[in-house]
């Protein structure tokens, strides 16, 4: 499968997990379909904020992370939810920010997701491989963040 392909494919089931009826476990669903569907993407979770903190909400991976509450500020997501901008990290190794959860990973990318310029979350990714991310996991997860429905659910979550 060609790769662009894969992210297009992505984005349109994407969309349809979104249009559901069912409007439960529509979050949980989106982490397990980007964990399906990338290969690369070994840990993959949305965290929210809630007061001075992220709170991780729904996850796929291997293992359970013990980061389950981050300060704004700490670590690469807590960077991100200050900043608002997404942090795409080749090695983690070489970052001091860095809150190790698992041993396997090697590059993190976190994109923050927005309510009228406000973080309110953020879709957090880990890789077993070094250089695990590039400008279309930006561009691609970036767009789903901006999803309206997206957005919408993670306001409503309760963390
Ligand atoms: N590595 C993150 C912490 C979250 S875990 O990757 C699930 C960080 O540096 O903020």
């Amino acid at each position: 499968m060609k790769i662009d392909y894969l992210y297009k494919d992505g984005e349109q089931k994407f969309l349809k997990i979104l249009n559901k009826s069912k409007k439960s476990n529509i979050l949980q669903d989106v982490v397990n379909l980007l964990y399906k569907m990338f290969e690369k993407y070994s840990w993959v979770g949305i965290y929210i904020v809630k007061d001075n903190n992220l709170i991780l909400g729904p996850w796929k991976g291997r293992q359970a992370t013990d980061h389950n509450k981050i300060p704004i500020g700490k670590g690469i997501c807590g960077f991100a939810a200050k900043t608002g901008k997404t942090e795409l990290i080749n090695n983690v190794n070489t970052d001091k920010r860095y809150l190790a959860c698992f041993i396997s990973t090697k590059s993190e990318i976190v994109v923050p997701i927005k309510r009228n310029d406000i973080v309110i979350g953020e879709i957090d990714i880990d890789s077993d491989k070094k250089d695990g991310f590039n400008q279309k996991d930006s561009v691609f997860l970036e767009s789903l963040a901006a999803n309206r429905t997206f957005i919408k659910l993670i306001d409503d979550y309760e963390a």
